[in-house]
């Protein structure tokens, strides 16, 4: 979306995985604002605290405004995105397209103007647009009608312009939630800054192999100002294997994804945190170019297994090539040329390993990988030691397993 926001893709958390509606309040915000600075995330670029479904009362006031529910919000929302903003971070909030959110709390159908401009007042800097209620053309109940070929652009491009009628308030980043219907990501660039590609990750390993396959099907979208989102992070929440959890963290940041964690960051262990905290990997994601990693196939790879996320990625970064390994069918060695590899050709390059630290020059890379962990290995090309000569030798350079 050309509002000047999300040119690079959106660090934060969420508060559904944390405690689903319960944790939509004062206390979860305020105590993950805090968290962000005491255990470093803010210094990385972790800057949203969002608060998703259950934060209001039942029902507007008589005026047709959106309430804060007072036992979760006992100081309304303004003073808290005050404080957040004290802190230097941001706050954002959710909505619903339909009458009503998927948790049953107003939704914004109708509504729009009036919920952005109390959005503004308040100083909200993130709004999730979710797709529950939805009106049923079809005479289907709204629960019953959310999986029908609607044409949702345009209910979505109501909340663009009601966000656009309040900007020069507040400048709102607008997260589209429809769950990848509609090949939203062929549109989503012109109504969000970034667009669910998938439902739910439903803090399974299931999960993160569905959204993760979509993902390298649709990379071309991406860009500054719009991008598909792989949904929350489940790093921390003992969910996966630490190294799935690598994985997770390293393919949604390649495929620049937002990064929003959906966990609770009193309860992440000191593994999990590492992950999360990888300045390589964050910087990645961040590369101001913003396009999302893809799959390749390096010649004698074997076909990959549909269902399953793809092996190898690769994608471009302002000064370099990232690529991505991934031992998707148990521990193995995974090698690769970079002459192979999409945006590299026959030469020298210096490259660096995120997870081990491993650096290295020359014409290949060879990881040993345990099950369901990944290399993410970022080949300079440009200020760095690249030379344009054929290669003179065929050495692989041998990096330990990124542990
Ligand atoms: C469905 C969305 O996909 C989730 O991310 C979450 O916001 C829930 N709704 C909340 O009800």
């Amino acid at each position: 979306l050309d509002n000047g926001l999300g040119l690079t893709p959106a660090m934060g958390w969420s508060s559904w995985n944390v405690a689903q509606c319960a944790s939509a309040s004062e206390r979860y915000a305020l105590d993950t604002a805090n968290k962000f600075v005491s255990l470093g995330l803010k210094d990385l670029g972790y800057s949203y605290v969002n608060i998703d479904d259950c934060w209001s009362t039942k029902a507007r006031d008589s005026s047709g405004n959106l309430v804060p529910d007072p036992s979760k919000w006992p100081n309304g929302i303004k003073s808290v995105a005050d404080k957040i903003h004290g802190m230097g971070l941001k706050m954002g909030l959710y909505g619903c397209v339909g009458t009503m959110t998927c948790a049953g709390y107003p939704g914004s159908w109708g509504h729009e103007t009036q919920d952005a401009k109390l959005l503004a007042s308040w100083g909200i800097d993130f709004w999730k647009h979710d797709a529950c209620y939805t009106p049923c053309t079809n005479g289907q109940t709204p629960q019953t009608c959310w999986s029908a070929a609607f044409n949702t652009r345009p209910w979505y491009e109501t909340m663009r312009n009601a966000l656009a009628s309040v900007k020069s308030t507040k400048n709102i980043m607008f997260n589209l939630c429809q769950w990848g219907r509609d090949s939203v990501w062929t549109w989503g660039k012109e109504v969000g800054n970034s667009w669910r590609i998938e439902g739910d990750n439903w803090q399974d390993w299931a999960s993160v192999q569905r959204i993760g396959s979509t993902a390298g099907r649709i990379y071309q979208y991406s860009g500054p100002g719009g991008f598909n989102d792989l949904d929350m992070l489940i790093v921390g929440n003992n969910k996966l294997t630490e190294n799935q959890e690598r994985l997770h963290f390293g393919l949604w940041a390649i495929c620049k994804s937002p990064l929003i964690l959906g966990n609770d960051l009193n309860k992440i262990s000191s593994a999990s945190l590492a992950i999360i905290k990888n300045k390589g990997i964050i910087d990645i994601n961040q590369d101001k170019l913003g396009k999302s990693a893809t799959t390749f196939q390096p010649p004698g790879s074997g076909a990959p297994v549909s269902g399953k996320i793809h092996p190898y990625w690769a994608g471009p970064l302002s000064d370099g090539v990232v690529i991505g390994l991934v031992a998707i069918n148990g521990a193995t060695t995974m090698s690769v040329n970079f002459k192979d590899v999409p945006g590299l050709g026959s030469g020298t390059y210096s490259w660096k390993e995120m997870y081990s630290g491993r650096t290295g020059s020359g014409t290949s890379v060879s990881f040993s990988l345990g099950t369901h962990d990944m290399a993410v290995v970022k080949v300079t090309t440009s200020g760095g030691s690249q030379t344009t000569q054929a290669p003179t030798s065929s050495r692989t350079s041998t990096s330990a397993p990124p542990q």
